[in-house]
Protein backbone atom coordinates (compact mmCIF):
# COMPACT_ATOMS: atom_id res chain seq x y z
CA UNK A 1 0.00 0.00 0.00
CA UNK A 2 0.80 3.22 -0.08
CA UNK A 3 2.81 4.89 2.70
CA UNK A 4 3.33 8.59 4.02
CA UNK A 5 6.61 9.78 5.59
CA UNK A 6 5.67 12.49 7.76
CA UNK A 7 8.52 14.80 8.36
CA UNK A 8 9.31 18.72 9.44
CA UNK A 9 6.37 19.58 10.81
CA UNK A 10 7.07 23.08 12.89
CA UNK A 11 8.10 22.42 16.26
CA UNK A 12 11.64 23.70 17.19
CA UNK A 13 13.00 20.36 16.07
CA UNK A 14 11.89 21.17 12.28
CA UNK A 15 15.60 20.61 11.03
CA UNK A 16 16.42 17.44 12.74
CA UNK A 17 12.97 15.98 11.47
CA UNK A 18 13.87 17.15 8.20
CA UNK A 19 16.70 14.73 8.45
CA UNK A 20 15.10 11.92 10.23
CA UNK A 21 12.62 11.79 7.75
CA UNK A 22 14.66 11.81 4.66
CA UNK A 23 16.65 9.27 5.67
CA UNK A 24 13.44 6.82 6.90
CA UNK A 25 12.10 7.67 3.24
CA UNK A 26 15.39 6.44 1.41
CA UNK A 27 15.32 3.06 3.25
CA UNK A 28 11.51 2.48 2.68
CA UNK A 29 12.09 3.14 -0.85
CA UNK A 30 15.44 1.49 -1.02
CA UNK A 31 12.74 -1.93 0.40
CA UNK A 32 10.39 -1.82 -2.20
CA UNK A 33 7.81 0.55 -0.60
CA UNK A 34 5.78 2.87 -2.10
CA UNK A 35 6.67 5.43 0.69
CA UNK A 36 5.75 9.84 0.22
CA UNK A 37 7.27 12.04 1.92
CA UNK A 38 4.81 14.42 3.37
CA UNK A 39 5.57 17.85 5.67
CA UNK A 40 2.79 19.11 7.83
CA UNK A 41 3.74 22.22 8.11
CA UNK A 42 3.62 23.24 3.94
CA UNK A 43 0.08 20.86 3.37
CA UNK A 44 -2.80 20.75 5.48
CA UNK A 45 -4.95 18.33 7.14
CA UNK A 46 -7.13 18.02 4.31
CA UNK A 47 -4.24 17.39 2.06
CA UNK A 48 -3.52 14.58 4.72
CA UNK A 49 -6.90 12.71 4.58
CA UNK A 50 -6.88 13.04 0.40
CA UNK A 51 -3.29 11.70 0.04
CA UNK A 52 -5.50 8.26 1.81
CA UNK A 53 -1.82 6.69 2.93
CA UNK A 54 -2.71 2.93 3.95
CA UNK A 55 -0.57 4.25 6.95
CA UNK A 56 2.20 6.30 8.17
CA UNK A 57 5.79 6.78 9.46
CA UNK A 58 5.83 9.27 12.09
CA UNK A 59 9.14 11.07 11.57
CA UNK A 60 8.36 13.90 13.37
CA UNK A 61 9.91 15.39 16.70
CA UNK A 62 8.36 17.90 19.31
CA UNK A 63 5.26 19.49 19.11
CA UNK A 64 2.25 18.34 16.85
CA UNK A 65 4.09 15.41 15.62
CA UNK A 66 5.40 13.73 18.96
CA UNK A 67 2.64 14.78 21.38
CA UNK A 68 0.03 12.79 20.95
CA UNK A 69 -2.14 16.00 18.82
CA UNK A 70 -0.94 14.40 15.01
CA UNK A 71 -1.72 10.98 16.47
CA UNK A 72 -5.40 11.96 17.27
CA UNK A 73 -5.94 13.33 13.51
CA UNK A 74 -4.73 9.65 12.71
CA UNK A 75 -6.91 8.31 14.43
CA UNK A 76 -9.77 10.79 13.28
CA UNK A 77 -8.58 10.02 10.43
CA UNK A 78 -8.40 5.81 10.40
CA UNK A 79 -4.92 5.98 8.92
CA UNK A 80 -2.38 3.58 10.81
CA UNK A 81 0.65 5.20 12.40
CA UNK A 82 4.05 3.90 13.67
CA UNK A 83 4.94 4.06 17.45
CA UNK A 84 2.69 5.46 20.39
CA UNK A 85 -0.82 6.62 20.51
CA UNK A 86 -2.45 9.85 21.84
CA UNK A 87 -1.44 9.43 25.47
CA UNK A 88 1.24 7.58 25.61
CA UNK A 89 3.22 10.29 22.97
CA UNK A 90 1.84 13.21 25.50
CA UNK A 91 3.24 11.96 28.46
CA UNK A 92 6.52 11.41 26.78
CA UNK A 93 6.20 14.80 24.87
CA UNK A 94 6.52 16.48 29.17
CA UNK A 95 9.41 15.50 31.08
CA UNK A 96 7.21 16.49 34.35
CA UNK A 97 4.08 13.76 33.55
CA UNK A 98 6.71 11.17 32.82
CA UNK A 99 9.02 11.23 35.54
CA UNK A 100 5.67 11.44 37.67
CA UNK A 101 4.21 8.16 36.25
CA UNK A 102 8.05 6.58 36.71
CA UNK A 103 7.87 7.87 39.99
CA UNK A 104 4.17 6.24 40.83
CA UNK A 105 5.67 3.26 39.46
CA UNK A 106 8.52 2.72 41.72
CA UNK A 107 10.81 3.32 38.89
CA UNK A 108 14.22 5.70 39.58
CA UNK A 109 13.92 9.03 38.68
CA UNK A 110 16.50 12.15 39.13
CA UNK A 111 14.66 14.47 42.79
CA UNK A 112 12.57 17.20 40.90
CA UNK A 113 10.67 20.28 41.03
CA UNK A 114 8.23 22.73 39.04
CA UNK A 115 8.55 25.90 38.56
CA UNK A 116 5.84 28.31 36.87
CA UNK A 117 7.76 29.98 34.20
CA UNK A 118 6.64 33.40 35.16
CA UNK A 119 6.08 33.21 39.11
CA UNK A 120 9.67 32.21 40.16
CA UNK A 121 11.51 34.71 42.07
CA UNK A 122 14.97 34.95 42.34
CA UNK A 123 14.61 33.30 46.53
CA UNK A 124 12.65 30.26 45.16
CA UNK A 125 15.31 29.66 42.64
CA UNK A 126 17.89 29.82 45.33
CA UNK A 127 15.98 27.11 47.39
CA UNK A 128 15.54 24.77 44.79
CA UNK A 129 18.80 24.80 43.90
CA UNK A 130 19.89 24.19 47.93
CA UNK A 131 17.72 21.32 47.87
CA UNK A 132 18.20 19.80 44.61
CA UNK A 133 22.16 20.86 44.89
CA UNK A 134 24.51 21.86 41.87
CA UNK A 135 24.90 21.31 39.16
CA UNK A 136 21.09 21.74 38.59
CA UNK A 137 19.69 21.12 35.50
CA UNK A 138 16.68 23.30 34.23
CA UNK A 139 14.20 22.11 31.41
CA UNK A 140 11.66 23.49 29.43
CA UNK A 141 9.49 20.00 30.08
CA UNK A 142 7.86 20.01 26.34
CA UNK A 143 11.29 20.16 23.96
CA UNK A 144 13.63 18.02 22.75
CA UNK A 145 17.04 17.73 21.26
CA UNK A 146 18.46 19.59 24.68
CA UNK A 147 16.49 22.18 23.61
CA UNK A 148 15.04 24.89 25.86
CA UNK A 149 17.57 22.85 28.69
CA UNK A 150 20.24 24.92 30.79
CA UNK A 151 22.60 22.95 33.17
CA UNK A 152 23.55 25.30 35.86
CA UNK A 153 27.04 24.89 37.31
CA UNK A 154 27.12 28.25 39.74
CA UNK A 155 24.65 30.08 41.74
CA UNK A 156 25.34 33.55 39.51
CA UNK A 157 23.99 31.07 36.40
CA UNK A 158 20.56 30.15 37.75
CA UNK A 159 18.68 33.20 36.91
CA UNK A 160 19.87 33.02 33.20
CA UNK A 161 19.40 29.76 33.30
CA UNK A 162 15.73 29.82 34.08
CA UNK A 163 15.02 32.65 31.64
CA UNK A 164 16.58 30.21 28.84
CA UNK A 165 13.78 27.32 29.41
CA UNK A 166 10.72 29.94 30.62
CA UNK A 167 10.90 31.05 27.35
CA UNK A 168 9.19 27.76 25.40
CA UNK A 169 6.67 26.49 28.39
CA UNK A 170 4.34 27.57 31.09
CA UNK A 171 6.81 25.83 33.85
CA UNK A 172 10.32 24.85 33.75
CA UNK A 173 11.51 21.72 35.51
CA UNK A 174 14.06 21.77 38.12
CA UNK A 175 15.79 18.21 38.30
CA UNK A 176 18.48 17.36 40.56
CA UNK A 177 22.04 16.67 38.65
CA UNK A 178 23.50 12.72 38.41
CA UNK A 179 26.79 13.04 37.97
CA UNK A 180 27.90 9.79 35.75
CA UNK A 181 27.51 8.04 32.67
CA UNK A 182 25.14 8.93 29.68
CA UNK A 183 23.78 6.03 28.68
CA UNK A 184 20.35 5.41 25.86
CA UNK A 185 18.32 2.28 24.91
CA UNK A 186 16.06 2.24 22.57
CA UNK A 187 12.91 -0.04 22.65
CA UNK A 188 11.17 -2.25 20.13
CA UNK A 189 7.65 -3.79 20.14
CA UNK A 190 4.99 -3.05 23.10
CA UNK A 191 3.56 -4.69 25.86
CA UNK A 192 5.10 -8.60 27.03
CA UNK A 193 6.55 -8.13 23.17
CA UNK A 194 8.38 -5.16 24.02
CA UNK A 195 12.52 -5.64 23.73
CA UNK A 196 15.59 -3.40 24.63
CA UNK A 197 17.98 -2.87 21.93
CA UNK A 198 21.90 -2.66 22.98
CA UNK A 199 22.65 0.55 25.08
CA UNK A 200 24.30 3.19 23.78
CA UNK A 201 26.93 5.36 26.07
CA UNK A 202 27.69 8.73 24.84
CA UNK A 203 30.86 10.65 25.74
CA UNK A 204 30.77 14.22 24.88
CA UNK A 205 34.02 16.53 25.39
CA UNK A 206 32.88 18.44 28.97
CA UNK A 207 29.90 16.03 28.96
CA UNK A 208 27.87 19.06 27.08
CA UNK A 209 25.70 16.51 24.82
CA UNK A 210 23.78 19.19 22.78
CA UNK A 211 21.93 20.52 19.89
CA UNK A 212 25.34 20.96 17.77
CA UNK A 213 26.95 17.42 19.45
CA UNK A 214 23.62 15.18 19.09
CA UNK A 215 23.51 16.21 14.82
CA UNK A 216 26.69 18.12 13.97
CA UNK A 217 29.77 17.20 15.63
CA UNK A 218 32.12 14.36 15.40
CA UNK A 219 33.56 14.52 18.53
CA UNK A 220 31.52 12.74 20.73
CA UNK A 221 31.99 9.30 20.99
CA UNK A 222 29.44 6.72 21.41
CA UNK A 223 30.31 3.28 22.91
CA UNK A 224 27.83 0.20 21.87
CA UNK A 225 27.08 -2.08 23.53
CA UNK A 226 28.16 0.18 26.33
CA UNK A 227 31.14 -1.29 28.50
CA UNK A 228 28.93 -2.49 31.42
CA UNK A 229 28.98 -5.78 32.86
CA UNK A 230 26.07 -8.09 32.20
CA UNK A 231 23.75 -7.97 35.10
CA UNK A 232 24.25 -3.77 34.97
CA UNK A 233 23.02 -4.42 31.25
CA UNK A 234 20.27 -6.68 31.83
CA UNK A 235 18.93 -4.32 34.74
CA UNK A 236 19.24 -1.10 32.43
CA UNK A 237 17.49 -2.55 29.41
CA UNK A 238 15.03 -4.49 31.92
CA UNK A 239 14.48 -0.88 33.32
CA UNK A 240 14.17 0.30 30.06
CA UNK A 241 11.50 -1.83 28.97
CA UNK A 242 9.56 -1.22 32.42
CA UNK A 243 9.83 2.86 31.74
CA UNK A 244 8.34 2.08 28.37
CA UNK A 245 5.14 0.17 29.71
CA UNK A 246 4.51 2.30 32.57
CA UNK A 247 3.85 5.47 29.91
CA UNK A 248 2.47 2.54 27.51
CA UNK A 249 4.50 3.53 24.81
CA UNK A 250 4.35 1.48 21.64
CA UNK A 251 6.14 0.49 18.31
CA UNK A 252 9.39 2.02 19.51
CA UNK A 253 10.91 4.43 21.81
CA UNK A 254 14.22 5.81 23.19
CA UNK A 255 14.49 6.03 27.13
CA UNK A 256 17.35 8.04 28.18
CA UNK A 257 19.57 7.62 31.19
CA UNK A 258 22.18 8.79 33.53
CA UNK A 259 24.41 6.04 35.80
CA UNK A 260 25.30 7.60 38.82
CA UNK A 261 29.20 7.38 39.22
CA UNK A 262 29.51 6.66 43.12
CA UNK A 263 26.98 3.70 42.93
CA UNK A 264 26.58 2.76 39.29
CA UNK A 265 22.63 3.21 40.13
CA UNK A 266 20.70 3.97 36.78
CA UNK A 267 18.23 6.87 36.83
CA UNK A 268 15.74 7.74 34.21
CA UNK A 269 15.60 11.42 32.49
CA UNK A 270 12.77 10.55 29.89
CA UNK A 271 11.20 8.82 27.34
CA UNK A 272 11.37 9.65 22.98
CA UNK A 273 8.41 8.29 21.61
CA UNK A 274 9.65 9.50 17.91
CA UNK A 275 13.18 9.04 18.34
CA UNK A 276 15.97 10.79 15.83
CA UNK A 277 16.40 8.98 12.94
CA UNK A 278 18.98 11.20 11.54
CA UNK A 279 22.80 9.69 10.21
CA UNK A 280 24.04 10.74 14.16
CA UNK A 281 21.27 9.45 15.57
CA UNK A 282 21.34 6.37 18.13
CA UNK A 283 18.56 4.26 17.65
CA UNK A 284 20.04 2.94 14.05
CA UNK A 285 23.66 2.71 16.05
CA UNK A 286 22.19 0.71 18.76
CA UNK A 287 19.83 -1.30 15.66
CA UNK A 288 23.08 -2.11 13.84
CA UNK A 289 25.00 -3.24 17.24
CA UNK A 290 22.04 -6.02 17.46
CA UNK A 291 22.69 -6.88 13.57
CA UNK A 292 19.80 -4.89 12.11
CA UNK A 293 20.45 -2.58 9.56
CA UNK A 294 19.02 0.71 9.09
CA UNK A 295 16.68 -0.35 6.22
CA UNK A 296 15.44 -3.14 8.38
CA UNK A 297 15.07 -1.07 11.60
CA UNK A 298 12.95 1.09 9.00
CA UNK A 299 10.87 -1.50 8.24
CA UNK A 300 10.27 -3.03 11.65
CA UNK A 301 9.20 0.07 12.79
CA UNK A 302 6.64 0.66 9.66
CA UNK A 303 5.44 -2.82 10.83
CA UNK A 304 4.17 -1.19 14.43
CA UNK A 305 1.92 0.64 12.74
CA UNK A 306 -0.52 -2.50 12.48
CA UNK A 307 0.35 -3.28 16.09
N1 LIG B 1 14.25 14.47 20.20
C1 LIG B 1 15.24 13.79 19.38
C2 LIG B 1 14.82 13.76 17.97
C3 LIG B 1 15.52 12.43 19.89
O1 LIG B 1 15.08 12.11 20.96
O2 LIG B 1 16.19 11.68 19.20
MG1 LIG C 1 13.97 14.11 24.39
Amino acid sequence: GKVGVLFGGRSAEREVSLMSGKGVLQALRAKGIDAHGFDPAERSLGDLAAEKFDRVFIALHGRYGEDGTLQGVLEQLGVPYTGSGVMASSIGMDKVMTKRIWSSHDLPTPRFEVLDAAGTSADDLRRVAAELGLPLMLKAPHEGSTIGISKVTAPAELGDGFSLCARYDDVVLAEEFITGRELTVPVLGAGRQARALPIVEIRAPQGNYDYEHKYFSDDTQYLCPAPLDAELTQRIQSLAVRAFNAVGAAGWARVDFMLRASDNEPFLLEINTSPGMTGHSLVPMAAKAAGVSYEDLCVEILASADL
